[in-house]
């Protein structure tokens, strides 16, 4: 979106990355997660107004910010009193928290969704799909053109489709449900009261150092972050490749066995409780 907030609920976007117009960001406004009472406010002044709105249903790239259920309800019911289009950004959660991704979790019918990541199997691929009278407005049916070089690439679709014809038929999802507790289980069991909360949906983890699940970027802890970051050298000098940075999560795989998933969340939680510094496991 690379837009950020206005000064106020009522405010329309700034740019937040240079080569973004101010007439584009200014089409955007952006509210805080986890307020009901803001998008309640936004609806009842502008909504009729709005043409769509997108949200991560798992904000997974500033932390991972599982929202409350009957948050992405009432965004739902909002936008479909107000005629919006409700977008669901699923390409981080799409096919990972399972086959019906964000949507399925919250129980929640989005217009269009958008997808990248896990529906390509590895190779570059991002697709988007909804509601077919929306469909239907895209060429060569309908009057909106949509294409480019790497469209519908022969390649990148037989991975994709492999892929996908795999997590629908294999137990994938229970697989890594249990390789998620099993990390989740061992780091806990290991940890001597750090203050350290795993935060996990699915095969998707986040580490915090704070008590409180955060819902927002602005319920995180940047103590919390630094501390992580400081860590970080010490787990890639132990052979383990967490995201570089605190705001970042991990990803579980079926290539991660049990064993390796085991040895990770003792090596982190050694690191932790300050038992070890960066010897290799
Ligand atoms: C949640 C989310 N949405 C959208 C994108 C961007 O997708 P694309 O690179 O397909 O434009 C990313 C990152 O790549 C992402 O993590």
């Amino acid at each position: 979106m690379l837009v950020k907030a206005g000064s106020g609920l009522a405010t329309f976007g700034q740019p937040s990355s240079t080569g973004v117009p101010a007439a584009t960001a200014g089409d955007t406004v952006v509210l805080p997660l986890d307020d009901d009472e803001a998008l309640r406010n936004f609806f009842a002044r502008s909504g009729d107004k709005l043409a769509a709105a997108i949200i991560e249903g798992v904000p997974a790239n500033n932390g991972l910010l599982i929202q409350r259920p009957e948050y992405m309800r009432l965004l739902r019911s909002l936008t479909e009193k107000y005629g919006a289009v409700l977008i669901l950004d699923e390409v981080i959660t799409g096919f990972r928290l399972g086959l019906g991704g964000a949507a399925a979790h919250y129980d929640i019918e989005p217009d269009l969704m958008t997808y990248g990541k896990i529906i390509g199997g590895g190779m570059p691929v991002g697709a988007f799909g909804g509601r077919s009278d929306i469909m239907h407005q895209l060429s060569p049916v309908g009057p909106v053109y949509q294409a480019g070089t790497l469209s519908g690439n022969p390649v990148a679709m037989a991975a994709g489709l492999a892929t996908l014809k795999k997590l629908a038929h294999g137990n994938v999802y229970d697989e890594l449900e249990s390789k998620g507790s099993l990390f989740a289980d061992t780091l806990a069991s290991q940890l001597r009261g750090q203050g350290v909360n795993l935060i996990r949906l699915a095969s998707i983890f986040w580490t915090v150092f704070q008590d409180e699940m955060p819902r927002s970027a602005s319920a995180i802890d940047a103590h919390g972050i630094s501390r992580y970051n400081r860590m970080h050298g010490q787990v890639l000098d132990s052979g383990i490749y967490l995201p570089p940075s605190g705001y970042e999560v991990c990803f579980l795989s079926t290539a991660h066995t049990d064993e390796m998933v085991v040895g990770a969340a003792r090596t982190l939680a050694s690191i932790i409780n300050g038992e070890m510094v960066g010897d290799s496991p």
